[in-house]
């Protein structure tokens, strides 16, 4: 187990555009009996109803979506470029078909009983505020919905509030 040290949300250096969108992050939910982690590419941070938050966005079909949906809490954690191998993998696969962070070499950790990826050098973790289903009707652009829904394997937005960053 690594050793992280807290970090103030007003220390933390973070180009959003990069951090997510390229490097990409893992979105682990559920308990220590059964915990799930999926890469994500798509989302945010920011502020909303007073609180430091995160955004991010989980297709119906995901099965880490049925562990956000089951619990209050769920971690960011972001990894070295080291582990890109381990985000396609946790990208490509299931946690409904078998153990997930065993399958990309990765370890399973807890904080406030919180799961996150001890790989990762940043983590946020976070407390569920809202979840909202983005349906057809909110598109203002129609082509969104032929690009990207055609399954309509919509996505979920869930905003949460930042409680802790880990650091290390
Ligand atoms: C680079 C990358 C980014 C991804 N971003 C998202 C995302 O933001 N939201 C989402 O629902 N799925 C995203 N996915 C897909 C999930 O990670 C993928 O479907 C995963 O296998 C789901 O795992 P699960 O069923 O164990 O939850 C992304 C995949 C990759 C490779």
């Amino acid at each position: 187990m690594h050793t992280f040290q807290p970090l103030p949300a007003d220390m933390l250096e973070f180009d959003p555009f990069t951090k997510i969108g390229k490097e990409w992050a893992l979105l682990t939910a559920g308990s220590k009996a059964k915990a799930n982690t999926m890469t994500i590419s798509w989302g945010g941070v920011g502020v909303m109803w007073g609180k430091n938050v995160v955004f991010v966005f989980v297709r119906d079909s995901r099965y880490t979506k049925e562990l956000i949906d089951n619990g209050e809490f769920f971690s960011l954690s972001f990894l070295s470029e080291d582990y890109r191998p381990a985000l396609n993998y946790c990208g490509s696969h299931s946690g409904r078909e078998g153990d997930k962070f065993a399958g990309a070499g990765l370890t399973p950790a807890f904080r406030h009983s919180i799961p996150f990826v001890d790989e990762g050098n940043l983590i946020l973790l976070c407390k569920k505020m809202s979840s909202t289903r983005i349906t057809e009707d909110s598109f203002l652009l129609p082509e969104l919905a032929d690009k990207w829904y055609k399954d309509k394997d919509m996505h979920t937005m869930y905003i949460a509030e930042v409680i802790d960053i880990l650091a290390r």
